[in-house]
């Protein structure tokens, strides 16, 4: 038996809550050139490792003594630097040839100089449904909530498009004074005055340097939001309850809108410019950097890493908890980027909120896709009555070419690519009424999230065939659209991985099982402006992991991150509370592994209390790290004889992707409840693999805390196999410790 410090989701039908476009999270290489001398120029960082000068101004001296060198003009160097890095790790980002660049990489004490890249970017009944209860007039709010005073005092750093300080969701009503410890600025602009930062927003800073110009589209430079994103991911995290009822989209998931840690602080670093979010590397360094220094307890980064940031590296050598989105590429196999080892990477899940939209034919039958369509909505009187109805094997731009009156039609576009345009843009022009859109997954509602001034529904494939056989059956075909109902609670099955969350195993590291967790991340409600907005990604799943975290870092002030994330790791939920296993959803829809969702979908509650903990002395990434990192030809400080395999690292999983012969992997684990605990380990070994535990007891005391615990891994066959997966669980009549197990046979040296 768990202890029950949480309400179970089901009592949680009172405060509903709001919870939401999506930025695709993809990830591409962009560079700002510029020509010089007749060589293009661009911005390059260097990395040198550790700070080793005592004062930042001293490590800024020495990175321009270095470019000095390289440049042999004083002048050219401080023209051409970009960034300093000076704070939690040492390094810059100039502007350089690709001939400067590669002389710069063999300079002594250079690790890596890598071309500037661009990262994309990626209330709340997602709170409810992870029994993270609100206090209503019906219910008290969580323990967990109650225990950890709501995140209070915790400093959550948001990496993004900035912030709108006027939302309701950042009033810092009731807040004490900023915490002491802070050292972080409120950095002015246009649009953006020392007033906007609060007790609630203590910081603010934006990144501008080596951002390519035409990502500011005209928009103010200040930390203020104008894309929406960095709104509503903070929000997500950390944002102050909003009133009941108060926060709404037009009416649809009405409820009150807040963040995971409601009364934590946010700490704002703008590095993400343009609508659709694009981060280049100089500036998340930069924020990264000044976020170490300023003293953040938690930094969320809701956008694609496409590699181990050292500069995540660093902030977690400082005991930052840093939180990673998996990516939007999903659901194919391989397609997740991140795979540092000491950052949480958070797959998405939806929540058990739907928004039933009733379809009815001229002949009566009822089909219920889904929509955000809502009454009031332009010229909805006349939506919610019969017009014409076809069904198009696609709709590309070709069939609207002399297309008879579009006026009042609701048209189904059978193509399956759930693409909206042009399709909705010609019947918006031609006053059509609606849009039915067919997917593999309703759950899926990323393609009409962005839809306006017509109904447009997402239908599964089988509704889809019936509603064209009526229309193929029937002269005068005719539909109806009524606005969305939303629907909350067991009927819904849920969480189930989101059809777009990045799925492992990590290409370049596979023996790092990636992703570490899953949360909520389709359909949920957060702030925008002055408003609340819907938004799907992993982006929106990654603040929700960042807000649990804050309120973990209450309760155990001083847990590693390692600490914090086995927590969550440990207890997750492998099955939804009728006892059914959690599902992905994809083309076709499968039981979820941990490729999907990691060690499951997050248990705030359980993490609170995991009982036993895999701890990492963060020194052990840098050795795996600086194996990894350098892009010389001979590594520096690698010792690849002590952190290779990266499944040596003391994880919460085990990922063995080259299984040819017995192997035996340790793990150690530090008891973190009652003193007197005795653990008995039950095995699922996955198929083709002999798992043997040793000891398979352990016994915990005042003089034994910690005990390390062997795992031997036999294949079976001898056979070049697919993965197959298994866990390993710590149990007792109170707690249970499960890590999930990957293993691939192989009859090939991979290494
Ligand atoms: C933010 O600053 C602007 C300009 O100084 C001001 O007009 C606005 O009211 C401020 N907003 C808040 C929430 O203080
Ligand atoms: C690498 O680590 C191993 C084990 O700690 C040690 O014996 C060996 O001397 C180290 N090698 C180098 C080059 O530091």
């Amino acid at each position: 038996m768990e202890l029950q410090m949480c309400s179970s989701s089901s009592s949680s039908q009172h405060a509903r809550v709001a919870a939401w476009v999506l930025l695709p999270l993809l990830c591409f290489s962009m560079v700002l050139s510029t020509a010089h001398g007749g060589e293009s120029r661009k911005v390059y960082v260097a990395y040198l490792g550790d700070v080793k000068h005592g004062h930042p101004d001293e490590v800024v001296a020495s990175h321009h003594d270095m470019l000095t060198t390289l440049l042999q003009s004083k002048e050219d160097a401080s023209a051409s630097m970009v960034y300093n890095y000076k704070h939690g790790f040492s390094g810059f980002a100039a502007m350089l040839t690709a001939d400067q660049a590669t002389r710069l990489a063999e300079f002594s004490g250079v690790i890596s100089v890598e071309p500037s890249k661009t990262y994309r970017t990626t209330t709340t009944r997602s709170w409810d449904f992870l029994g993270l209860n609100y206090p209503s007039s019906h219910t008290p709010a969580s323990e967990l909530l109650q225990a950890s005073n709501y995140g209070e005092d915790i400093i959550i750093g948001v990496v993004d498009t900035g912030i709108w300080p006027e939302s309701r969701s950042f009033s810092d009503q009731g807040y004490g004074p900023v915490p002491s410890r802070w050292k972080g600025k409120c950095q002015v602009g246009p649009d953006w005055g020392s007033n906007n930062c609060s007790r609630k927003i203590i910081g603010a800073r934006f990144y501008t340097a080596g951002v390519p110009k035409e990502y500011f589209e005209g928009a103010p430079l200040s930390p203020r939001d104008h894309a929406g994103h960095g709104t509503h991911t903070a929000s997500t995290a950390a944002g102050s309850a909003v009133g009941q009822e108060a926060a709404s989209f037009h009416g649809i998931a009405a409820g009150v809108a807040r963040g995971g840690a409601p009364h934590a602080r946010i700490a704002v670093y703008k590095s993400c410019w343009s609508k659709e979010g694009h981060c280049p590397t100089p500036a998340v360094l930069a924020a990264i950097d000044d976020a170490i220094h300023d003293g953040v307890d938690v930094l969320s980064l809701s956008l694609e890493m496409s590699e181990n940031s050292y500069g995540t590296l660093h902030a977690v050598l400082k005991g930052i908890v840093m939180v990673h989105t998996a990516g939007n590429a999903g659901p194919h196999m391989q397609t997740i980027r991140d795979t540092s080892p000491w950052a949480i990477t958070v797959a998405a899940t939806n929540i058990d909120r739907s928004f039933d939209t009733v379809i009815t034919l001229g002949n009566k039958q009822q089909i219920v896709g889904q929509s955000l369509y809502y009454q009031g909505k332009k010229d909805s009187s006349s939506r919610s009555s019969f017009g014409n109805f076809a069904c198009l094997r696609s709709c590309t731009a070709e069939v609207f070419d002399g297309a008879q009156d579009l006026k009042g039609l609701i048209l189904l576009c059978n193509d399956q690519t759930g693409a909206l345009f042009p399709a909705a843009q010609y019947l918006m022009d031609g006053g059509g009424t609606g849009l039915i859109i067919v997917s593999s997954t309703t759950d899926d509602m990323r393609p009409v999230t962005d839809c306006e001034g017509i109904a447009c529904v997402v239908v599964n494939i089988e509704d889809a065939e019936r509603m064209c056989q009526y229309y193929e059956d029937t002269s005068s075909a005719q539909a109806k659209i009524e606005p969305a109902g939303t629907v909350t609670g067991k009927e819904i099955l849920a969480p189930k991985v989101a059809i777009f969350s990045s799925r492992g195993p990590s290409v370049t590291y596979p023996a790092i099982l990636k992703p570490d967790i899953a949360a909520p991340g389709a359909n949920i409600l957060a702030a925008k402006q002055d408003g609340y907005v819907f938004k799907s990604g992993t982006s929106m799943a990654a603040p929700h992991v960042a807000g649990i975290a804050a309120l973990l870092k209450v309760l155990h002030p001083y847990w590693s991150p390692a600490a914090i994330k086995s927590a969550m790791v440990t207890t997750a939920h492998v099955t939804d509370e009728r006892g059914m296993p959690i599902m992905a959803e994809g083309y076709s829809r499968k039981i979820a592994d941990p490729f999907d969702y990691g060690g499951g979908t997050i248990n705030p509650c359980g993490a609170a209390h995991p009982g036993l903990i895999y701890d990492i002395d963060p020194s052990d990434y840098s050795k795996f790290f600086k194996c990894t990192i350098s892009n010389k030809r001979t590594p520096v400080d690698c010792n690849t004889t002590t952190m290779q395999p990266a499944y040596y690292l003391n994880l919460p999983s085990i990922s063995v992707p080259d299984l040819r012969h017995p192997i035996t992997v340790s793990r150690t684990v530090t008891n973190v409840g009652e003193v007197n605990f005795v653990y008995h380990a039950a095995v699922q070994s996955p198929t083709g693999v002999k798992m043997e535990v040793v000891p398979p007891v352990l016994v915990f005391d005042a003089t034994n805390k910690v005990q390390t615990y062997q795992v031997k891994l036999s294949p079976m066959w001898k056979l070049h196999g697919y993965y197959t997966f298994g866990s390993l669980t710590w149990h007792n009549d109170q707690k249970t410790v499960r890590i999930p197990i990957v293993t691939r046979l192989t009859i090939e040296e991979f290494y």
